[in-house]
């Protein structure tokens, strides 16, 4: 088998594809959060690599990417068979920092969310909380998975097509509400402004948690600032920019520049 080549392709469900590459070096470094930068054969545009989150790593070498078709780089990965070879550079980013025993690991995830969090989850040492949000049912993807694993699964869609109607942040607030529970430690992946949403409950109720803010990227090694977002910062403005793909996609929920802070 070749570097990068691909084992299997295949739907998921609806919009959302999982693609397994043999990539047994990256498979050895991989941390949960980081992501792989890959230069997808077949597209007209070849130079631009689009930039996807680890969800899995096998013993066996295999690599797994969870996408959404939203556009024509994830167009083109989707109609590749196996025996195609994509080039893959990674593992990059900085990755969630692990859990331990004594955490209880709650995951907040929108949309692809899950899948870039999955190996967090795989990875704990105690099983713990999964509220995975979504406009619609039809993005709600690896409740299975994340169940299989012993988590607590709680989904969200703002349409109310399927588990608590509304926001993702009203799941959070009814688990921060129950004083029961201890030690939690969140991990959160979605859209921006459901990640700033909880990164303020996060800080609000005193507690620990890790933002991925999964920016649009180019270069995705540090070179050309076009994934830049801001981190606080000792100087007059309060901020500066740090880019995600190099001091990220991970940061700390309170190093994480809030245009309007905490009340
Ligand atoms: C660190 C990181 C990890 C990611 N992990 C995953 C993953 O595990 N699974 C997955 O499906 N996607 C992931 N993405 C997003 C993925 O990179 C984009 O969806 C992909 O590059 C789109 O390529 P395209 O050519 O199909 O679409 P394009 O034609 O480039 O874009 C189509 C639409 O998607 C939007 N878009 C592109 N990139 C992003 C982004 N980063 N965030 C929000 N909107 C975007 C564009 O603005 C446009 O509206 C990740 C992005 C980053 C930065
Ligand atoms: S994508 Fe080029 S600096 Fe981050």
């Amino acid at each position: 088998m070749k570097n990068g080549e691909i084992i299997r392709n295949k739907r998921l469900k609806d919009n959302y594809f999982r693609v397994d590459f043999y990539s047994p070096e990256l498979c050895k470094q991989a941390k949960a959060g980081q992501f792989a930068h890959v230069k997808i054969c077949g597209i007209p545009n070849k130079v631009l690599r689009r930039p996807f989150s680890i969800s899995d790593v096998s013993s066996e070498g295999l690599l797994t990417i969870i996408y959404k078709v939203v556009g024509a780089g994830t167009e083109a990965l989707s109609s590749l068979k196996p025996g195609d070879t994509c080039d893959i550079m990674g593992p990059l980013g900085n990755p969630f920092s692990p859990s331990v025993k004594s955490d209880i690991p709650v995951i907040i995830a929108g949309g692809y969310g899950a899948a870039a969090t999955y190996l967090i989850a795989k990875n704990s040492p105690s099983p713990g909380i999964l509220l995975l949000g979504a406009r619609t049912a039809k993005d709600l993807i690896l409740t299975d998975e994340f169940k299989r694993l012993g988590f607590e699964v709680k989904v969200s869609t703002e349409d109310a097509s399927e588990g608590y109607g509304g926001r993702v942040t009203g799941l959070m607030e009814e688990l921060l509400a129950d004083k029961n529970r201890r030690n939690m430690k969140f991990y959160a992946c979605g859209p921006h402004g459901m990640l700033m949403a909880a990164g303020k409950l996060i800080l609000q109720h005193g507690l620990d948690g890790e933002l991925s803010l999964d920016h649009l990227m180019c270069c995705g090694v540090g070179a050309c600032f076009a994934c830049v977002v801001k981190v606080k910062a000792d100087n007059s403005d309060g901020w500066r920019y740090a880019r995600t793909c190099k001091e990220g996609p991970v940061f700390k929920a309170s190093e994480v520049y809030y245009d309007l802070e905490p009340e």
